[in-house]
């Protein structure tokens, strides 16, 4: 069947060995600047999430923010069906965060900005949030558990937040970045 304008974005969720986007890592500038609405969907954008999608499914993520490709915009892609080639993945444009749950969760989380650190942060366990689909159509959704954690994580790279600010236990977080060869200066510790 054709792709029309209407339909999800479906890339193959396969590694490529030259994904169209870098990502940035962790020191990088880019990583802390809030970014930009974005005030028009159009295929230009549609192009950049198809890219943004091939990228992530390369690097083995969940999740991607645009600032993480050093794009300065309000646009998020998320996999948690990963494994599933039919599940659409889902585009987020200038998403806003309407609520979230009180309840308090700590998980291990990772980033395709800081490969190879695994730290545990706390999340609310759900979160509702507002946004525009590939479209420009708005959406609301309701998210738990692992998803509600991927929404955060990746609303936070739009404020130029990352999840090792959010790392409670500092001495993990000294060792796993000295493992990895980051420096602990370029962490913002809001915790
Ligand atoms: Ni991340």
């Amino acid at each position: 069947m054709a792709a029309t304008s209407a339909s999800p974005i479906l890339v193959e969720k396969k590694k490529l060995k030259n994904p169209p986007l870098d990502v940035h890592h962790l020191g990088d500038r880019v990583l802390r600047q809030p970014a930009k609405r974005i005030s028009k969907v159009d295929d230009k954008l549609r192009d950049l999430i198809r890219d943004m999608l091939k990228t992530m499914y390369s690097e083995d993520g969940i999740g991607l923010a645009a600032p993480q490709v050093g794009i300065n915009k309000q646009l998020l892609v998320i996999d948690i069906n990963f494994e599933d080639a039919d599940a659409p993945p889902l585009v987020m444009i200038n998403p806003q965060i309407k609520s979230t749950n009180k309840d308090i969760e700590v998980d291990q989380e990772g980033c395709l900005s800081i490969p190879g650190v695994f730290l545990d942060v706390k999340r609310p366990t759900a979160v509702e949030v507002a946004y525009k689909d590939e479209n420009g159509r708005p959406q609301r959704l309701k998210a738990t558990e692992l998803l509600a954690r991927v929404i955060l994580h990746e609303m936070d790279h739009l404020n130029g937040v990352l999840f090792v600010d959010r790392v409670e236990n500092k001495v993990a977080l000294t060792q796993e970045l000295q493992k990895q060869g980051f420096e602990q200066k370029a962490v913002r510790s809001i915790v």
